[in-house]
């Protein structure tokens, strides 16, 4: 087993434009997390949060301006070694339009020397692209290249996959077999994967752990389900309402809307909830709870997010 864990990023940060002052852009303001070997890890952000920059330092295509990124241990920096572990695409992969499919993939093959035309063959198979493999990509959809590019990124069997945007494109069918296959290469084959994505569903379906940014900096970090396991919105019915306010207001934040409460709280406090207005005389006619979802979250972190740039 890995025991470094298959990414480190450590006060990784990247400002674009150096000469005038005014012009400069802080894409990434010195980020620090770490994804364990084996897990899927995914990277939620909305458009310009600097998820793509992050990627494009953790491969090593352009250079920090601040702090490191490790792969398995390894800094990155001309580490071929470690890159050589690493399968990634970043902003939608790039063929050759006038190859086909599997022709795009034999020249990739052949010239990261892991020719073999079998292992081509089951993985053009396993994105769903057997049938259409000897057709040219020039007549690709882009949801047919997200997977094309999903193959190209698993030619050399690399231990870490670094997919910015993996689902772009793709219908929901076609985002539901990717994401299967994402979860497998974790579950089966051992492989971590690293994701960004806008979209939060997504994460929220495959992802173990997950780290938001925005505007160049982490915003939060952890365990989905934990993320998540916090605070869900109560709506309670309950007459007379002011008197159910009064009972519960000290305990819980109550808000009274159209004659009902909204209460935050967790799905554990509903019966305290509802026994604490049956003894203190109130009639209860509804109870019913929401949970809050990471699109919820997402919104409210990234909506309270620092204001420095
Ligand atoms: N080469 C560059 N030169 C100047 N600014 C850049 C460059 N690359 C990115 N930026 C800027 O850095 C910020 C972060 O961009 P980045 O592409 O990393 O965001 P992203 O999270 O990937 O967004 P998206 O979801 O739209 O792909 C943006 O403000 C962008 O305009
Ligand atoms: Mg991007």
């Amino acid at each position: 087993m890995e025991s470094s864990p298959a990414i480190r990023i450590d006060d990784l940060g990247k400002t674009f434009g150096g000469l005038r002052k005014r012009k400069r852009i802080q894409a990434v303001k010195g980020i620090t997390f770490e994804v364990p070997a084996g897990t899927v890890y995914g990277f939620l952000g909305p458009n310009g949060a600097g998820k793509t920059t992050t990627i494009r330092m953790l491969l090593d295509l352009i250079h920090p301006t601040r702090g490191n990124a490790y792969i398995f241990g390894q800094h990155v920096h001309r580490n071929h070694g470690v890159l050589r572990r690493v399968g990634a695409i970043v902003e939608g992969a790039m063929f050759y339009n006038f190859l086909t499919a599997r022709r795009n993939l034999e020249v990739l093959a052949r010239t990261g020397d892991h020719y073999d035309a079998a292992r081509i063959d089951a993985l053009l198979e396993q994105v769903g692209l057997s049938a259409r493999a000897g057709q040219r990509v020039k007549g690709y959809s882009t949801g047919m290249k997200q997977r094309l590019g999903l193959a190209a990124a698993l030619l050399n069997d690399p231990d870490l996959l670094i997919l910015d945007e993996p689902t772009n494109g793709l219908d929901p069918s076609g985002m539901h077999e990717i994401r299967e296959f994402i979860r497998d290469l974790a579950d089966r084959q051992g492989k971590t994967v690293f994701l960004s994505s806008h979209l939060l569903g997504e994460i929220e379906q495959i992802c173990d752990r997950v780290a938001i940014i925005n505007h160049g900096l982490i915003v939060r970090e952890g365990v989905v389900s934990d993320l998540l396991a916090g605070q869900a919105q109560l709506h309670v019915e309950a007459e007379p309402v002011e008197q159910a306010a009064a009972l519960l207001h000290e305990r819980w934040p109550v808000t009274a809307v159209n004659g009902a409460l909204s209460i935050t709280a967790t799905r554990e406090d509903m019966p305290h909830i509802v026994r604490r207005l049956v003894e203190g005389g109130v009639d209860v006619y509804q109870v019913s709870g929401q949970r809050q979802t990471l699109e919820d979250y997402f919104l409210e972190v990234v909506g309270e997010a620092p204001g420095h740039d």
